[in-house]
């Protein structure tokens, strides 16, 4: 008995030796200490031999059966950790590579225009509303003494969606809106994207205008002068020169278009303000009495100031930008170095 003992115990711990993955170690376990494998069929045998023989060949069964599950936990446990250690191995990170870097988003400069906009009204203590851009025509015109066959209405190329149905053109039909829900003392700005059937290097289908009104008792020409020569120096600086010209707006009288001292060339004439050394800004006036009376206000009553600006434009002054249709390329090279 202790020869076969021996035998056996030197086989199943060179085959032992052999295994390399754990699924070969267990079939190895399993073929020696198994319900039926070598171990348990020399204890089947104990049954015939003398009480005094049996107790030794036991022991000596029992100890090379716990030798042996001993040198297989070993062996299993050795195997997973070379498993991991190769794991290790092939994930390694190399932390000397250099980072990717993250780019931080950032607004679109027209946004931070139209934000650094709203910033300064805010200042003046003006609210801010905002209209539908699909908008009714008699919002659009006709409240605002644009009838049907009025021939200012081609200053403004529209897009239709049925007789009665557009794209607003402007912000002001804002004005309409506010003043058909609210009394005076009103002081408002209205934000928006506005639609006309345009394009070339300063204009496009769509673009972003800020209106501005305010109406109350008393309200003045110089009150609007003042205020937008507040806002015009909060945006590009308190030494830059602004004039009124007399201009037509339908829906304000007298009306006014107001121009700023070329940004680019300060004055001395350039390709931006075509020799002139004046920009035009801004479109502005007193509010028309028919506009009044078009949301029930007594013209007698209350007077009022409105004007309208495209951001586009203010945007490319301020960054020395010549062609408007490079807001809309998405092109991120240039929206970057804003
Ligand atoms: C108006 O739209 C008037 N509603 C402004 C106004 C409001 C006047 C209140 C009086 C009282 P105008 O059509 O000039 O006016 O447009 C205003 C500004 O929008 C222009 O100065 C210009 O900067 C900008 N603009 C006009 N068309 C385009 C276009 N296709 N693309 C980009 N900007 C444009």
């Amino acid at each position: 008995m202790s020869g076969r003992l021996e035998k056996l115990a030197s086989e199943a711990l060179g085959e032992l030796s052999g295994a390399s993955v754990i699924e070969d170690a267990l079939q190895v376990k399993t073929k020696y200490l198994g319900r039926k494998g070598s171990v348990a069929s020399l204890l089947k045998e104990l049954g015939a031999l003398s009480p005094e023989e049996r107790k030794k060949a036991g022991e000596a069964i029992n100890a090379v059966k716990a030798t042996l599950e001993e040198a297989f936990d070993a062996k299993i446990a050795s195997i997973e950790a070379a498993g991991r250690a190769e794991k290790l191995r092939n994930e390694r990170v190399d932390i000397t590579l250099p980072g990717r870097r993250v780019r931080p988003g950032r607004l679109h400069p027209v946004t931070q225009v139209m934000e650094e906009i709203e910033e300064i009204f805010s200042g003046l203590g003006f609210d801010v509303a905002e209209g539908p851009e699909v908008e009714l025509d008699y919002y659009n015109f006709e409240a605002l003494n644009l009838p049907k066959d009025h021939p200012a209405r081609d200053m403004q190329d529209t897009f239709y969606v049925n007789d009665e149905v557009l794209l607003r053109t402007h912000t002001s039909p804002v004005q309409i809106r506010v003043m058909e829900k609210e009394r005076p003392p009103l002081r408002v700005i209205a934000p928006g994207t506005v639609y006309r059937r345009d394009s070339d290097i300063t204009h496009t289908p769509m673009f972003h205008q800020v209106e501005g009104f305010m109406v109350d008792k008393g309200v003045t020409f110089s009150n609007l002068k003042g205020v937008l020569t507040h806002f015009l120096h909060s945006l590009f600086g308190e030494k830059t020169e602004i004039r009124f010209r007399p201009s037509f707006f339908p829906f304000t009288e007298p009306s006014a278009e107001i121009d700023i001292r070329c940004v680019m060339c300060n004055g001395s004439g350039c390709r931006v303000c075509k020799g002139s050394g004046w920009l035009e800004i801004l479109g502005a006036g007193m509010i028309h009495p028919e506009v009044f009376r078009s949301v029930k206000y007594d013209p007698e009553e209350y007077t009022g100031f409105a004007f309208g600006l495209g951001i586009e434009r203010i945007a490319m002054l301020k960054y020395g930008i010549e062609d408007i249709r490079m807001f809309f390329e998405n092109d991120l090279r240039f929206l970057r170095q804003f």
